[in-house]
């Protein structure tokens, strides 16, 4: 079996971001997603991995290299523009041969490993199976109606009045059934070749297509509050180590992570928390559910269930909550005296301040 792994997409929804990194770089617990995505691939045994990348290419290749490092060998395929998850699939036709595969989003969290899912899938020789989720609202998903047996009889996208609360997760298991199916069906109103009208496709041709349910966390990365939410579900299974300088009026609580190189000068850090290589947190509070990301500077700070991306620095911020500070952003508080706020922050940011 091989793997897809689809990493191009636009990201408008984790905008401002996205206007400079992949959101598959996001960091959750200090790792990109995608890093996530490429274990939960390995775990199935499998080493032929294509990555479909949009113009973000060169910063994705960076990360991953050929994969070496993730015990895997990795093919970049180019999509010059995000024409659905079924184009990808197109694009890859050369790469994946008349191999079975899994397909995987670059942005789907799925911790707990979808290694069961091969092996039914391998077992029981379905023409195609979807790993499904059960979520409270299924308006704003694929939506799979399964019968008692696993089978899935139809497929929706986003439905206004949902038959079923079985989301699709973004993992998918191919017989190359599917590259038929794709070339049987047309671009759809928001002119994408859409994945699931392909599995559709099947199902309405009498194919067998089954659905596994993933009953572990399951987080789609595609918006902030997701972002800090998976991070906070992952920061939860941390265990302690500290690598870095951590001075005699510091404080670790519980699970924290002070990686190699980073210094802990008169602070206090309650974990689950993890301070990353080369950053300095001086005078502060950290945590909990808090990750700080590589060269950062924290000082006369207090941050509580937020995620510093690299290189940020925060001073003189007594009380951040829930927040995502960008690469190399700078948050600072005015000088002594002063009433108002001042920001410069770019498009499509979004700020709260107290009242
Ligand atoms: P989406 O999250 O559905 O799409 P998007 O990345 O354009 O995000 P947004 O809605 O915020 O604009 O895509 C799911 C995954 O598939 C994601 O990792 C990006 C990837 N993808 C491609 O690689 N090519 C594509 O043509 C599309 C639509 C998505």
């Amino acid at each position: 079996m091989k793997a897809l792994v689809l990493s191009g997409g636009s990201g408008t929804r984790l905008r401002p971001f996205t206007y400079s990194m992949p959101k598959q770089l996001m960091p959750i617990a200090n790792r990109p997603v995608l890093e996530h995505v490429l274990e939960n691939i390995r775990e199935l045994g499998v080493s032929e991995v294509a990555v479909v990348v949009g113009d973000r290419e060169p910063e994705i290749a960076a990360v991953l290299g050929d994969g070496a490092r993730l015990g895997l060998e990795l093919t970049y395929i180019r999509q010059d523009r995000p024409l659905g998850l079924a184009h990808c699939v197109k694009i890859a036709r050369q790469f994946l041969g008349d191999d079975d595969f899994v397909m995987y989003l670059g942005d789907s969290m799925l911790p707990q490993g979808v290694k069961q899912f091969a092996e039914e899938f391998a077992e029981r020789r379905p023409t195609a199976q979807v790993v499904v989720h059960r979520v409270a609202d299924p308006r704003s998903f694929g939506v799979a109606e399964v019968a008692p047996d696993g089978r899935v009889t139809r497929l929706v996208e986003k439905p206004e009045q949902p038959l079923s609360d079985l989301a699709l997760t973004g993992v998918y298991f191919f017989t190359p059934a599917i590259h038929q199916a794709i070339d049987k069906i047309s671009p759809s109103a928001r002119g994408e070749l859409e994945i699931t009208d392909a599995v559709q496709w099947l199902v309405s041709y009498g194919a067998t297509v089954r659905a596994g349910e993933y009953t572990g966390y399951w987080k789609d990365t595609g918006r902030a509050e997701d972002v800090l939410e998976c991070n906070r579900e992952l920061l939860g299974g941390v265990q302690r180590s500290v690598g870095g300088l951590v001075d005699g009026d510091s404080v670790l609580i519980g699970h924290v992570v002070v990686e190699p190189g980073a210094r802990v000068v008169r602070s206090r850090i309650v974990g689950p928390a993890i301070v990353g290589a080369g950053s300095h947190v001086v005078d502060s509070r950290v945590g909990p559910y808090t990750s700080v990301g590589r060269d950062c500077r924290l000082r006369d700070t207090a941050v509580e269930d937020s995620i510093v991306l690299d290189g940020a620095s925060v001073s003189q911020v007594p009380a951040l909550r829930g927040s995502l500070i960008g690469r190399s952003a700078a948050v600072t508080s005015a000088d002594t005296g002063s009433s108002h706020h001042r920001l410069v922050v770019g498009d499509h940011t979004h700020v709260e301040v107290a009242a």
